[in-house]
């Protein structure tokens, strides 16, 4: 049998890598191409120091003042004169340009013509992809596989980074409870300990093993802190979180990704408890530099200085740009308010030049540590070949089909028989290209693979034949729709063709021998300004679902979107369903993969899935009430329905079973700092291959705050032939037992009885327990 060990995988932090630099003189920036082509030098932290200071030392307060200002570099919100405010060094990067050819012109200004030679930043939202895009992130959360997102996103670094990107702003690591909120397919869903392993794994995959590795890109964990419990799941609204809350939750994937070496950090829109993220001082001081060490730096969401303002929080611009940098602001992002006004407020004596040179420290260390003054340019006669590598592609596919979640499948409705005679294939989703990749991808990305087109692949003899069965749009249009593939849609349909398409669709599933249809979202119905009041299917979706069950046929459900959406009468009426996401540009050949069986699903879900709306927030590790659900008299606290989810957070199928036996501790009592051992064995009881996902949870039974009922502390996806087993160990130590303790204001590790369960979801049944001594 063969053992796996897990432990918490801390990586030590990147600015602590020991390396050597070669001290190149700051001022002959004119680079040969042989000094171009060598490894980014690294360095000590007092080298990096050292070097920035020499700098600070050469530089005019408008120049220093010019490392804050991040400006667009596409057709909106830009200054006319970007060229000559280079040169001038009045900024120090830009975002929102994938034009290769005008970002090397710029940095080429920058370099040679700018009097300090500093190189510039180039930003943008490399999310999931560049030109290959892979599964969303929620997505790759699915996969509970820490090497997928990993592995993925350095393909997407490798790509932008050949385009001329250096710095991309992800990942998002917003803990999101309540799929009303558009932005919970950005992230890793609800839970802090699977979502801290997502953000490191994003993290060392977009910067590779410390910044400045070539090929990679300087990443950013946002929004910092607390924005995915946007009250309501009202994309940017006030949000209320106690410290309880945050240090245990919300801010532990951050945490995660500093301590992984992440390089910079974005400031959230919103409020926090009644004080703007941006303006945050206890967040981006406190917490991120004094108690976590971050030495990166921070950066506002797009135009935030200007929303101190708007939140009522300062009073005009100048106020603003006082606040920001007081909280700790680096770089201003599109607003241009810190470099308008920080000029003034040193001339009145508002804010010192000490205070401007700390603001510029971190922006200088991390271009240093990246090796932008030793290699700032992209060599861009390779950009083309590395743009069609098609490793990207053949990793989005696996990417795709490790993220996909079996939730239901009655009579072994799938895999589907290879000899299949005829298809109907519906639904708006199942042939739209860009709604399967789910949106972000640079301009030139080939649209994704459609369903029917992975499907004809597999089944060369069968029909396949598609109708949509009428279109689905927003009700009121995003704001983006202009700037991202999959927003520019065709003007709608009448009533009458959406009713006849409606009719069409019905028709071809009568006459085929069996029904895919593949419901849910556009690419627009979730993501930034994407929030709903609802979760049901958008459209006439559930009635045409309803029609085709009621032919009495053969039918599967493919679910396309970024959130879970309420199927809970597809869930006792549908035999087969898959929750596929946006599965990337492999869209059509991994969702064929998983419906013909040729790849046996294994995710999980990230989220605990909603029955309905006015779940939300719902999540699994919530305290236990005193009219718990397992309370027979009590169970629901809701009188019309359950308050548990559809389908637990953890929860997924295969087209084989599993066992998951044999929980073992290595000792029943230990000291407070000392660590046990937990083993299980997991065993493939069906007749082929495939992954479980072994999860560990935990409950502390007293304490000095109440815990919640459970707490995910390990998991593990296990590859399993059939009839193997393998025993899977997982550490528990003080890392896993210590919380922050609201009545105690501090870190505590308590001498208390905790149970743990291991299993397939976190509904696991399979029990131990153990104490923890005084
Ligand atoms: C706003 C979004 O909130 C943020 O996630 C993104 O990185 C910036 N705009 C830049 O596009």
């Amino acid at each position: 049998m063969l053992e796996l060990r897990l432990s918490s995988n801390t990586m030590a932090s990147t600015f602590s890598a020991a390396a050597t630099l070669l001290l190149v003189s700051l001022l002959s920036c004119s680079l040969t191409a042989a000094q171009e082509s060598k490894a980014a030098p690294n360095a000590s932290s007092a080298q990096i120091n050292q070097r920035v200071e020499e700098l600070l030392k050469k530089m005019t307060l408008e120049e220093k003042i010019g490392q804050l200002n991040q400006v667009s570099a596409a057709n909106f919100l830009n200054p006319p004169n970007r060229e000559e405010m280079i040169q001038k060094g009045e900024i120090g990067s830009f975002l929102w340009s994938v034009d290769s050819v005008q970002l090397d012109k710029y940095q080429h200004i920058a370099v040679e013509k700018s009097r300090l030679h500093i190189p510039l930043l180039f930003g943008y939202d490399v999310i999931h992809g560049f030109r290959t895009v892979f599964p969303v992130p929620i997505a790759m959360a699915a996969s509970w596989d820490p090497q997928v997102p990993e592995k993925a996103q350095a393909f997407a670094a490798r790509e932008a980074r050949a385009s001329g990107i250096n710095w991309t702003f992800g990942p998002m690591v917003d803990i999101a409870r309540d799929a009303r909120w558009g932005r919970i397919v950005e992230g890793a869903g609800e839970d802090p300990y699977l979502g801290a392993a997502m953000a490191r794994a994003q993290v060392r995959g977009f910067q590779g093993a410390e910044l400045g590795a070539p090929d990679h890109v300087l990443a950013t964990v946002k929004h910092f802190a607390g924005y995915g419990a946007a009250e309501g799941g009202r994309d940017y609204d006030s949000v209320y979180l106690p410290e309880t809350a945050l240090r245990n939750v919300y801010l532990l994937p951050f945490k995660a990704a500093v301590d992984a070496g992440v390089g910079s950090l974005m400031s959230a829109y919103m409020d926090l408890n009644d004080v703007p993220a941006s303006g945050n001082r206890w967040l981006l001081r406190d917490v991120l530099r004094a108690e976590w060490g971050f030495q990166g730096l921070v950066v506002t969401d797009a135009l935030t200085t200007n929303d101190l303002i708007i939140h009522g929080f300062a009073k005009d611009e100048s106020d603003a740009a006082y606040r920001a940098l007081a909280a700790g602001v680096n770089v201003d992002m599109a607003s241009r308010i810190l470099s308008t006004q920080l000029p003034g407020l040193v001339r009145s004596g508002k804010i010192s030049v000490a205070q401007i040179d700390d603001a510029a420290r971190p922006v200088l260390a991390v271009k240093i540590r990246m090796g932008l003054f030793e290699r700032p340019y992209t060599d861009l006669s390779k950009t083309s070949a590395v743009l069609s590598d098609a490793a990207a592609r053949d990793y989005a596919r696996i990417a795709a089909q490790r993220s996909m979640v079996l939730l239901r499948n009655e009579n072994r409705t799938l895999p589907l028989s290879k000899k299949l005679s005829s298809i109907a294939l519906i639904g708006p989703l199942a042939n739209d290209g860009t709604d399967l990749d789910g949106g972000w991808g640079a301009e030139g990305e080939t649209p994704a693979v459609t369903v029917e087109e992975g499907l004809r692949k597999k089944l060369p003899n069968a029909v396949i034949a598609s109708a949509r069965g009428g279109e689905i749009r927003r009700t009121i249009p995003s704001r983006f729709d202009d700037f991202f593939p999959g927003g520019k849609k065709t003007s709608p349909l009448t009533p009458e063709e959406n009713s006849k398409e409606f009719a069409d669709a019905v028709a071809l599933a009568q006459k085929s021998e069996m029904s895919v249809l593949v419901l849910g979202e556009t690419a627009n119905m979730s993501g930034e300004y994407a929030s709903r009041s609802t979760l049901e299917l958008p459209g006439r979706q559930e009635e045409l679902l309803e029609k085709i069950v009621a032919l009495g046929k053969p039918i599967a459900l493919v679910i396309v979107s970024g959130r879970p959406l309420n199927i809970s009468w597809a869930s006792e009426h549908v035999p087969a369903i898959v929750m596929a996401w946006q599965p990337g540009s492999e869209a059509g050949n991994a969702i064929a993969d998983i419906l013909i069986g040729d790849t046996v699903p294994g995710g999980k879900l990230p989220v605990s899935w909603p029955r309905s709306a006015g779940q939300e927030p719902l999540y699994y590790s919530h305290n236990v009430t005193q009219y718990p659900e397992s309370d027979p008299t009590y169970r629901s606290r809701y009188w019309e329905g359950p308050s548990t989810p559809l389908y637990p957070f953890g929860y997924g199928l295969s087209y084989t079973s599993f066992s998951i036996t044999d929980l073992r501790l290595s000792k029943t009592e230990l000291k407070a700092g000392d660590a046990l051992e937990a083993t299980t064995t997991v065993t493939n009881t069906g007749a082929i291959a495939g992954d479980e996902v072994v999860q560990l949870y935990i409950h502390q039974r007293a304490g000095s705050t109440s815990r919640p009922i459970r707490e995910l502390k390990g998991f593990a996806r296990v590859a399993l032939q059939p009839g193997e087993s393998k025993t899977v160990r997982f550490t528990l130590g003080k890392k896993e037992l210590t919380y922050w303790s609201e009545s105690r204001r501090a870190w505590v590790q308590e001498p208390e009885q905790f149970d743990v369960w291991v299993g397939g979801d976190s509904n696991a049944q399979l029990h131990a327990s153990f104490r923890v001594a005084e």
